[in-house]
């Protein structure tokens, strides 16, 4: 066996991120140790993607739970903490910028194991906004940075971190997509889900600042409610992140949902389907990260419930909307994106995305990047000048 690396994985986008990583880490002979904090633990939020992605079931589970940030990385921390200790790793992965990722990346940094961020150098220059501290923490104590685009890259560069650390690898989901490129292909969304192709818009949407506050939440739904009505062929396809089913019922508003006919909850879906139907639809709406940049990978337009956002190059190309919770901005994305052509499935889109996030080899470059670090910075029994 050869070097040990162990991953600290807790929510369904940091298991996606991931794949391709263990992947090849595993082809190349590496041990891992897969740890998950137990932060996701819904089957749809968490096994299915150890199911898609044919990765090995995790090494431990440390049942974190649901809870505040203070608790969930508290606990992270300490249990974390207490596996890295028993298993010696010679280097921590920690990708993505959920409290999983932050509460890992600080027991593995204070224990001097070589601390590996994936997904570096995002921002959006929002203090206030839970992903972006996270994402600030981990990058100011990891010892080696993957970022996944120039504009990442670039953001490390300027808050002073050295540049030797810095690799610019692509974007793993890059990878993981063009893997599962023909299981996408295969399912056919007519007889799964009785949705005709383009004619409907695929919804997700869990961020707190979207669903812990009622009036923004109203607004967004209360925008979609009018042009479904004004729209009675068009389906919005609506997979209930659990965060937002928790509120949606909390604040009443599950009833004006299931008032209007064209508007369908479902559960959150796996990986495959939920490319698929995003691949089949007129367009995306949004709050998440990694979709907003599937959508482009799709050729898909988006359109994203927040003012900003770390995914720059999707907004430069023009397939992704910023509309924040406003009900105007909204409903005339709405209306533009159906009527700009009923296709527009686009090959010219999809290539730029090549071109953004890499060529799909971004884990070879990711382990070659652990190679170098492993061999080149100071490993974690040395004894080191204060
Ligand atoms: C977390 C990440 C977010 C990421 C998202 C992906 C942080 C700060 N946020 O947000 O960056 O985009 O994951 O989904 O880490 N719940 C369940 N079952 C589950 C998981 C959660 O019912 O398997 C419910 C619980 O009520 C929980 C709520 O969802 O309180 C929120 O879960 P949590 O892990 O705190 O954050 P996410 O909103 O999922």
């Amino acid at each position: 066996m050869g070097q040990k690396i162990s991953i600290v994985i807790g929510t369904r986008p940091q298991i996606i991120k991931s794949a391709p990583v263990i992947k090849t880490l595993l082809k190349k002979n590496f041990e891992t140790s897969i740890i998950h904090t137990g932060q996701h633990y819904d089957y749809e939020m968490n096994k299915i993607f150890f199911e898609e992605f044919n990765i090995p079931d995790p090494d431990y589970y440390l049942g974190i739970g649901s809870g505040s940030h203070g608790y969930q990385i508290g606990e992270v921390i300490k249990r974390v903490e207490e596996v890295l200790i028993k298993d010696k790793p010679d280097l921590v992965v920690v990708p993505g910028d959920t409290n999983s990722a932050v509460g890992a990346a600080i027991a593995s940094a204070k224990l001097r194991i070589i601390t590996a961020h994936l997904e570096a150098g995002l921002r959006i220059y929002n203090p206030f906004m839970q992903e972006e501290m996270n994402r600030r923490i981990i990058d100011h104590i990891s010892h080696v940075l993957f970022a996944p685009t120039n504009y990442a890259y670039k953001n490390l560069l300027q808050e002073g971190i050295e540049e030797n650390i810095i690799f610019l690898t692509g974007d793993t989901m890059l990878d993981a997509f063009l893997k599962f490129k023909n299981r996408i292909e295969q399912i056919n969304v007519y007889e799964k889900y009785g949705l005709e192709a383009q004619k409907y818009f695929v919804m997700t949407l869990h961020r707190d600042f979207n669903t812990d506050y009622p009036e923004r939440l109203k607004e967004i739904l209360e925008a979609l409610i009018i042009f479904c009505k004004k729209h009675d062929d068009i389906n919005i396809l609506f997979l209930v992140h659990p965060r937002t089913k928790k509120r949606l019922v909390e604040y009443g508003y599950i009833k004006m949902l299931e008032k209007s006919k064209n508007i369908i909850l479902m559960p959150p879906t796996g990986y495959f389907e939920t490319l698929t139907l995003v691949k089949n639809s007129i367009g995306l709406l949004t709050d998440s990260g990694g979709m907003q940049k599937e959508a482009f990978i799709l050729g898909v337009d988006c359109i994203t419930f927040r003012s900003k956002t770390e995914w720059l190059e999707t907004v430069e190309i023009g397939v992704n909307t910023l509309v924040d919770a406003n009900a105007n901005k909204i409903i005339k994305t709405l209306e533009k994106i159906i009527s700009i052509s009923s296709n527009r499935r686009r090959k010219d889109v999809q290539e730029k995305a090549m071109k953004y996030y890499g060529d799909g080899e971004a884990s070879e470059r990711i382990v070659k990047a652990i190679k170098w670090a492993i061999s080149n910075i100071m490993p974690q029994n040395e004894i080191f000048n204060a």
